[in-house]
């Protein structure tokens, strides 16, 4: 049972197929497990003619997804795409090797309605535990990498709700504390998930072991990145808190980018949310209306608990950062971009946005000085 387990049953009781992970890491709908056992042998034969042989073995025909349910789509789209980043790793472009993979990738795109190849919720939160574990290396470290981006899913899930609320509040609402509260204790997971990672996933081996296995993919003439972490979707706590109005273009750019690779459910909080009004937006706002001595209690209250959740976000970042820094050092690194696309600037720049936003609501909240007698 890894740590995923104790936080995840709230998620097993919703109706969305893509909640029920379960059900989701128990199907087997191509019959691979066997093959996939063995492909951390093979890759670390880097057999690519091996490989070929199981892709091809693999790829279903069109009328047997036709009949595939969402979960067992996604399950099916989670085996094919251990064996698309194997290939991609050992230099070879998977679709024009197995052309009969494509129309299958861009069903179960169509039938998941997410991009047509796996993404960060296959390689982790889809991906079974124990002896079915997908993995590309069979390394403890690997796991240790998978399960710590699943410990951060449920929180996000639930950040999700939180952050939707938020979005409807003023903040002289008493709730619009309590919505930033809750959505602080979702964010914590983030942190254990990134102190997690530092204690167990050595740079080194993230740099020259892992990272290769990310790398994107041709897909019908567009490039998808692998399941990269970087696809977490943080960035729906970002955008409801400072990022709607209060961002860069850099950060925009990156997250038009992410945002595909999200749940369909995911994707419609950032549309609907994108060019809103933030809650730094709302409470700087109000402050602004309001002389430091007689500040209500309730924005009071709201400038503390939005205080701490960007206190939060700041944490993982600097955290995050430091370890992304040791991993594409000059000595160390075989790209220049992380998987997800960016160079590590980009978290620089992420983590100041963050710390600029917190010291914001922070100064906000001083009262004027009185001037001396
Ligand atoms: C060895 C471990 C890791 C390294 C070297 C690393 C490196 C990076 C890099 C270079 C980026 C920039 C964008 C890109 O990938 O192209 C990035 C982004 C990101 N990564 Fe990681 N990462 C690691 C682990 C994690 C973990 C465990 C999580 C969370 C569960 C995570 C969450 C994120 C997020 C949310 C972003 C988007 C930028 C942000 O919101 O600050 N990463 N990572």
């Amino acid at each position: 049972m890894s740590l995923y387990d104790v936080v995840e049953p709230g998620l097993v009781t919703c109706a969305e197929p893509r909640y029920r992970i379960a059900e989701i890491r128990a199907a087997d709908p191509l019959g691979a497990d066997a093959v996939l056992a063995a492909v951390p042998g093979i890759n670390r034969d880097a057999d690519t003619a091996a490989l070929t042989v199981a892709l091809r073995a693999l790829v279903p025909d069109l009328d047997r997804v036709a009949g595939w349910s969402v979960v067992e789509a996604l399950a099916g789209m989670r085996d094919l795409g251990v064996l698309l980043g194997s290939l991609k790793r050992h230099g070879t472009e998977p679709v024009a090797a197995v052309p009969e993979v494509l129309p299958v990738l861009e069903e179960l795109g169509r039938r998941t309605d997410m991009v047509p190849r796996d993404t960060v919720h296959h390689y982790t939160t889809w991906n079974p535990l124990g002896r079915r574990r997908r993995s590309y290396t069979g390394s403890e470290t690997e796991a240790h990498l998978q399960d710590a981006v699943r410990m951060v899913f449920p929180g996000l899930v639930a950040a999700l709700g939180t952050c939707g609320e938020l979005a409807r509040l003023e903040p002289y609402d008493p709730g619009f504390a309590c919505a930033l509260d809750r959505t602080a204790q979702h964010v914590q997971s983030m942190v254990d998930s990134i102190d997690f990672t530092v204690a167990h996933v050595a740079p080194e081996f993230f740099a020259r072991t892992l990272r290769p296995y990310f790398e994107g993919i041709d897909v019908a003439g567009r490039e998808y990145l692998g399941p990269a972490a970087a696809q977490v979707p943080l960035w729906l706590v970002d955008l409801t808190l400072w990022q709607s109005d209060r961002s860069d273009p850099r950060y925009d750019a990156f997250l038009d980018e992410s945002v595909r690779y999200s749940l369909p459910s995911w994707r419609a909080f950032h549309a609907a949310h994108r060019g809103g009004v933030s809650a730094v937006g709302k409470l700087t706002a109000a402050l602004s209306w309001e002389s430091g001595h007689r500040t209500p209690p309730a924005l009071t209250a709201a400038a503390v608990s939005l205080t701490r959740v960007l206190r939060l976000l700041k944490t993982f970042r600097a955290r995050h950062l430091g370890i992304a820094r040791k991993a594409y050092h000059d000595d160390l690194r075989l790209y220049e971009t992380g998987s997800g696309g960016a160079p590590v600037a980009l978290l620089r720049s992420v983590l100041d946005l963050t710390r600029d936003n917190e010291n914001l609501v922070r100064r906000a909240t001083v009262p004027p000085r009185t001037p001396a007698a």
